[in-house]
């Protein structure tokens, strides 16, 4: 069996990250401006607030380990792959946590955290320091021109063709802790829907797009994700 699964920040809500918006209105963008520090133009005009947001997380995710959820899709990676299936897992996190509990293929479509890119050259470098207007861009050199490598508002997600190919030519979505409100991603299930593809939402409340899901799980990511993996691996 071939299965696409999508993850958002729902995923990583236990393991002490937050979440953007939720129903009741505690998520990030409740507290802070999407504008002011996810936006090229919130970055330009006032970079070093925007560079302190991102230290903030930085450090806030080393302190985090991943939980039961992000272990329970590494098991699945493995366990289609011996099956002769396989796993195409796509994070809109830019969290490194899939990777911590064992999973050797995540593609990062909003960027990641972890890592810094130069405005000058381009250059993307692991960076777990905070990052600053001082931090020297280790291909070219320069100065005052390295950015977080996350993906803003209004910025063209990562890995959108693989991720094309991968859904058409996949038996299974599911679309986990993610609100469905930011697309390209909330746009997967109609895309899947069309092609005939089963789809799946494993979410704590319904998301926004819920009644697209031709299946659909509630509870926290932690409990509902390992329940679900274990029936996809006859292990229920
Ligand atoms: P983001 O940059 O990861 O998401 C931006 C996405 O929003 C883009 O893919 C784009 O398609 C879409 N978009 C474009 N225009 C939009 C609009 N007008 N309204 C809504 N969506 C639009 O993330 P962000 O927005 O920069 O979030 C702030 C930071 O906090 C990110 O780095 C985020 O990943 C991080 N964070 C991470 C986690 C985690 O890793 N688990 C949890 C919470 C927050
Ligand atoms: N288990 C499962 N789901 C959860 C949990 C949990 N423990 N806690 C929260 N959720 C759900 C919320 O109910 C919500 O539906 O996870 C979802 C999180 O939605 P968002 O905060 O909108 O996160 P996401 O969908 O990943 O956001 C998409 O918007 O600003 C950008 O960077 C952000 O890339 C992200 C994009
Ligand atoms: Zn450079």
């Amino acid at each position: 069996m071939r299965i696409v699964v999508l993850t958002g920040a729902g995923v990583s809500a236990e393991s002490g990250l937050g979440t953007f918006r939720d129903k009741a209105g505690t998520g990030i963008w409740a507290k802070f401006d999407p504008m002011r520090l996810a936006t090229p133009e919130g970055f330009a005009a006032d970079p070093e607030t925007v560079h302190a947001f991102y230290n903030a997380r930085r450090r806030n995710l080393i302190e985090a380990k991943p939980n039961a959820a992000h272990a329970a899709l590494a098991r699945l990676e493995t366990g289609l792959s011996v099956r002769g299936g396989g796993l195409f897992l796509v994070t809109q996190n830019i969290d490194d946590l899939h990777e911590r509990a064992g999973s050797r293929h995540v593609l990062h479509m909003h960027g990641e955290l972890l890592k810094a890119r130069c405005s000058d050259c381009g250059a993307v470098a692991d960076w777990r320091d905070d990052l600053g207007l001082e931090s020297a861009c280790p291909g070219c050199g320069n100065g005052g021109e390295m950015r977080p490598h996350v993906v803003w508002f209004g910025e063209v997600p990562l890995g959108l063709d693989l991720i094309e190919t991968a859904l058409m030519s996949a038996d299974l979505f599911v679309a986990i802790g993610t609100s469905g409100s930011v697309y390209p991603a909330a746009g997967f299930v109609a895309e899947a829907r069309a092609a005939g593809i089963r789809t799946c939402e494993i979410n704590l409340e319904p998301s926004d797009n819920a009644g697209m899901f031709d299946e659909r799980r509630y509870g926290p990511a932690s409990e509902a994700v390992p329940a679900w993996v274990a029936e996809v691996l006859g292990e229920a």
